[in-house]
């Protein structure tokens, strides 16, 4: 079955503890976190004082997914939030396999994420060693973009690497899922499905969380 993973990016900041409760009651299988630093990403979004807050209210696994440079030296304070998930950009980690060995060695699980323009090829010697693997479908940085339809191609072509290679790693989308673009990632073959705007600007959230886990 589908995970849904909605993203904080897109919630009521002004009113948090009623949007962590409504994922709380929700199906939502985990709560994407994404941290921007305005240097990997011309973007600036939260940072540790907030999301410990938000590790408190929140009831959902937590998935980190790290928009900075350096993101190695965080894997401590992201351990401390109690985090599931630990994702770091291939982009920004020229020493990838000694990141997710570290981020591995705290109990973490250790995933990777590619911007749009990055192959899906580039993965061949990690992927035995990642618990999930997250494309992004938008160019990262800001909520409510367009998906860029050629991530469909890069789903299928991952999966076959993921099935040549024995790796057991998941497959997350991050950008612009919504009602249109959920389903052809779910029959291309994603395993967990990032949304920001799509839930929190619903009219009715919990329910288009449930209708998303009919995919
Ligand atoms: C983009 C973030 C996404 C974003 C998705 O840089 O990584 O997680 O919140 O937002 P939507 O679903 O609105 O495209
Ligand atoms: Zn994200």
């Amino acid at each position: 079955m589908i995970k849904i993973a909605p993203s904080l990016l897109a919630a009521n900041f002004s009113n948090l503890q009623a949007d962590m409760e409504m994922i709380n009651r929700s199906e939502a299988d985990w709560l994407h976190l994404d941290v921007m630093d305005g240097v990997f990403v011309p973007n600036i979004s939260f940072g540790f004082p907030v999301l410990k807050h938000v590790a408190k209210l929140c009831q959902k696994p937590l998935d980190v997914h790290l928009m900075i440079v350096n993101p190695e030296k965080f894997i401590p304070e992201v351990k401390s939030l109690g985090a599931y998930m630990m994702n770091v950009h291939y982009e920004a980690c020229p020493h990838l396999h000694r990141v997710v060995q570290q981020i591995k060695e705290t109990g973490m699980k250790a995933g990777v994420t590619l911007n749009p323009a990055t192959p899906v090829a580039l993965l061949a010697d990690i992927i035995r060693d990642v618990d999930m693997v997250l494309l992004m479908s938008v160019n990262p940085g800001f909520g409510g973009q367009k998906f860029i339809p050629h991530t469909l191609e890069k789903v299928w072509e991952l999966k076959r690497l993921i099935e040549h290679t024995g790796s057991s790693a998941l497959i997350q989308v991050d950008g612009g899922v919504n009602h249109e673009t959920a389903p052809l990632l779910v029959e291309a073959g994603a395993d967990v499905l990032v949304t920001g705007s799509y839930v929190f600007k619903s009219a009715h959230p919990e329910e288009t969380i449930h209708s998303l886990k009919q995919l």
